[in-house]
């Protein structure tokens, strides 16, 4: 593991004061402008006139002016990779955490395609130890489904949830095997844990460079077929149906999932589903420059799908958001597409992207705002974040308005791998609070 340290986030300022934001909690019917009064790192006081003139005047305040701002529970990923151990040259937990501050977010569940291999209880220990000597947004780690990843032998998955692991999930690959994954599922739901799969057939995807369709046959490049997704779902859905277990589904991006997990969730099959930023926003047409940026796992589809996945999201068949963020360095990106490894990053670039949608009337942002906050939080157990008073702060500050270019230089992940670069967008965080302490301060004159 690396050994470098990042700045310890300060704390609360014992008081911090935000006034008359528009403060915004789908999961407690709140969407009003008042003041917020944090005191050592707990939401003391949310409403109207909370902020005092006396509380205002206090020494140990600092007073943010919320007007224009929007206070929001802070954010919950499903789906990161942080890289460390093993390739803390793309990122590592530090960078990682600290993209995610500077992102919104205050917890983030990782996934184990790690080298090695989150599979056993020492791997997830040791992320958690380092992750508390960083400070920052909480991190979750999520184990392994079978051992390196393989498909093949099971892990300990009581001893992973034991560890601190909060999901499992072979993510980068799929469970394949049919009797491995029904196995999988009933030994997980014995620890309430659950699976979360990368739905690939890799037989119908072996060399494929992007969605399979009319672009792939004009750049010459071997396709990624929906139907490699969706034969994977459908039999998931079945197993996880037979058993009763606990069934995730990670960046659906195929407009078929959408359809199995509409029926199935019609029919009260216990399965949950997230979908990436760049799924709703880009479609394979990104791809016609062989931009290297562009090549994700599953690939950017077509406009239906992209259709598909955004009603999806807002009437709650897809529950979640989650960035699928993966750093890679210019070593993997820059050279040919064959070669070029896939992923993009995203913990940075929620806020921005996402709001475009609200404003187009796409998504409503209410539920831009719980499939950020309290849906992730449901699926892998943890206590939401929330602007019910009494709460630990964990809040999020964004300014709607704010228009700016996307830049490298200005991106707190090692990796700069997103075709959003250069791109203009409106929507900032201005401050992320997590666990009670400020994690991310743009005010401070660092955003
Ligand atoms: O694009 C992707 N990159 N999809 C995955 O499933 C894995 C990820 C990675 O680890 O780079």
């Amino acid at each position: 593991m690396s050994s470098t340290r990042s700045p310890s986030p300060r704390a609360a300022s014992r008081l911090l004061v935000v006034t008359d934001v528009r403060a915004i909690d789908p999961a407690i019917g709140l969407d009003a402008l008042i003041d917020l009064v944090i005191e050592d790192g707990l939401l003391t006081r949310a409403g109207v006139g909370a902020a005092t003139a006396e509380i205002r005047a206090s020494e140990r305040a600092q007073v943010v002016s919320g007007s224009g701002l929007w206070a929001l529970p802070a954010f919950v990923d499903l789906h990161a990779h942080l890289r460390e151990p093993g390739q803390e040259y793309k990122e590592d937990i530090a960078s990682g955490l600290a993209a995610a501050a500077a992102g919104g977010f205050a917890h983030v569940c990782v996934m184990p395609n790690t080298r090695p291999v989150n599979d056993t209880r020492s791997i997830t220990v040791a992320m958690l130890a380092r992750a508390r000597e960083v400070g920052g947004p909480a991190l979750h780690p999520i184990g392994a489904i079978t051992m390196g990843q393989k498909g093949a032998e099971l892990t300990e998955m009581g001893d992973l949830k034991d560890a601190g692991a909060v999901a499992v999930s072979d993510d980068g690959r799929c469970v394949t095997n049919s009797a491995v994954m029904r196995r999988a599922l009933e030994y997980a739901s014995n620890f309430d844990l659950p699976v979360i799969q990368h739905a690939e057939d890799h037989a119908l995807t072996e060399g494929a460079q992007m969605h399979e369709g009319a672009l792939s046959t004009r750049l010459g490049l071997r396709g990624w077929p929906r139907v490699a997704e969706d034969v994977i779902v459908a039999r998931d859905l079945l197993l996880a149906e037979a058993i009763g277990a606990r069934y995730h589904v990670a960046h659906v991006s195929s407009l078929g999932s959408v359809r199995l997990l509409r029926e199935a969730k019609a029919r009260g099959v216990k399965v949950s589903a997230e979908v990436t930023p760049h799924h709703l926003t880009l479609t394979d047409a990104s791809v016609l420059g062989y931009d290297t940026a562009c090549k994700v796992n599953p690939p950017l589809r077509e406009q239906a799908d992209v259709d598909a996945l955004r009603a999806a999201l807002a009437d709650g068949t897809i529950d979640a958001i989650a960035t699928d963020h993966a750093p890679h360095s210019s070593l993997e990106k820059d050279c040919e597409f064959a070669e070029a490894s896939p992923g993009m990053i995203g913990l940075e670039l929620v806020v921005p992207l996402l709001l475009g949608l609200v404003r187009e009337g796409a998504l409503p942002l209410a539920r831009l705002v719980d499939a950020l906050t309290r849906a992730p939080a449901r699926i892998v157990g943890l206590a939401a974040p929330t602007l019910r008073e009494g709460a630990t702060a964990e809040i999020c500050l964004v300014d709607p308005a704010r228009t700016y270019t996307i830049e490298a230089a200005r991106l707190r992940s090692k990796s700069k791998n997103t075709p959003f670069l250069g791109r203009t967008v409106t929507g900032a965080v201005r401050m992320t609070l997590a666990g009670g302490r400020v994690v991310f301060d743009a005010f401070g004159g660092e955003g």
